[in-house]
C-alpha cells in the first residue's frame, strides 16, 4: 500500500507498538462507545492481519474503534480498513442516536490521527455493500445494527470472506440478538471461540 510508518510527535508515543494504557491515553479525546480494553484486543487483532486481506468495521460513529483497526494496521501489514457506516439518522438498541453529524467528526478524528492513508470510509448500509463485496477479510468487526436480523445478515454477507485464521469481532454480545448468531455460527465448526473481552466475543476461522 506504500504508506509510511507514522510518527508519532510526542516523545510518549514514538513507538511502533503500544500498550494498552498508552493506547487508551492517545486516543482518549475521541468520542466512542467502546471499553479500554475493547480497543486494544481492536488493536492487537488488527496488527495479526496479513497482507493479502482487509479489515472491515461494521459501524464506525465518530471513529474510535476504527482508529484501534487503522493503528493496528499501521504496526502490522499495513493492510486497508474499510469502515462502513450510512451515518443516517439510527437509534440504536440502547438508545443510543446516531446521524449525519457524525461523519464530520470521523474525518475529523481519522485525519487528525493520520490515518486518511489508510481508513476508507464507507457511506452505506452493510446490508447494501454486503451485496457486492468481494476482498478477502482477515479481520471482520461487527458493531452496526444490533437486532438478531442485522448481525446475522452482517455474518452471511461478510463471513464468508473470512480468510482461514482469521476473525470476527461480535461487539455487545452479551445482548440475545447478538448471543444467538454467536451461538449459531458455532453449531457449523467452521469457527471457534477463542475469547471474550469486556462485551466483546472473538470468533476464529479455523476451516
Ligand atoms: C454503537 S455505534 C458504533 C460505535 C463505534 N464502533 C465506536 O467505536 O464508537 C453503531 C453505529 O452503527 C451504525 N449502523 C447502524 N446500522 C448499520 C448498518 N446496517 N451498517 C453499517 N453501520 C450501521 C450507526 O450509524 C452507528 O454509527
Amino acid at each position: 500500500m506504500g504508506i509510511n510508518k507514522l510518527i508519532f510527535q510526542s516523545a510518549l508515543f514514538n513507538t511502533s507498538s503500544f500498550s494498552q494504557s498508552n493506547l487508551v491515553k492517545y486516543i482518549k479525546k475521541v468520542e466512542g462507545q467502546i471499553q479500554d480494553k475493547e480497543q486494544f484486543i481492536l488493536y492487537q487483532l488488527a496488527k495479526e492481519v496479513s497482507s493479502d486481506s482487509c479489515i472491515v468495521e461494521i459501524g464506525s460513529y465518530r471513529g474510535k474503534s476504527s482508529i484501534c483497526l487503522g493503528l493496528g494496521s499501521l504496526h502490522g501489514n499495513e493492510v486497508k480498513v474499510f469502515a462502513i457506516d450510512p451515518h443516517s439518522t439510527y437509534v440504536g438498541v440502547n438508545g443510543g442516536k446516531f446521524g449525519a453529524s457524525d461523519l464530520s467528526k470521523m474525518y475529523k478524528n481519522i485525519t487528525s490521527f493520520g490515518l486518511g492513508e489508510v481508513i476508507y470510509q464507507i457511506s452505506l448500509s452493510s446490508f447494501e455493500v454486503g451485496k457486492i463485496w468481494q476482498e478477502k477479510i482477515g479481520l471482520l468487526w461487527i458493531d452496526g445494527d444490533h437486532t438478531y436480523e442485522g448481525v446475522k445478515s452482517d455474518f452471511e454477507l461478510f463471513g464468508r470472506f473470512v480468510t482461514s485464521n482469521g476473525y470476527i469481532l461480535f461487539h455487545d454480545s452479551y445482548l440475545d440478538s447478538v448471543k444467538q448468531v454467536i451461538n449459531e455460527i458455532l453449531q457449523s465448526e467452521d469457527f471457534i471461540l477463542t475469547e471474550k473481552i469486556g462485551t466483546i466475543t472473538v470468533l476464529k476461522k479455523v476451516k
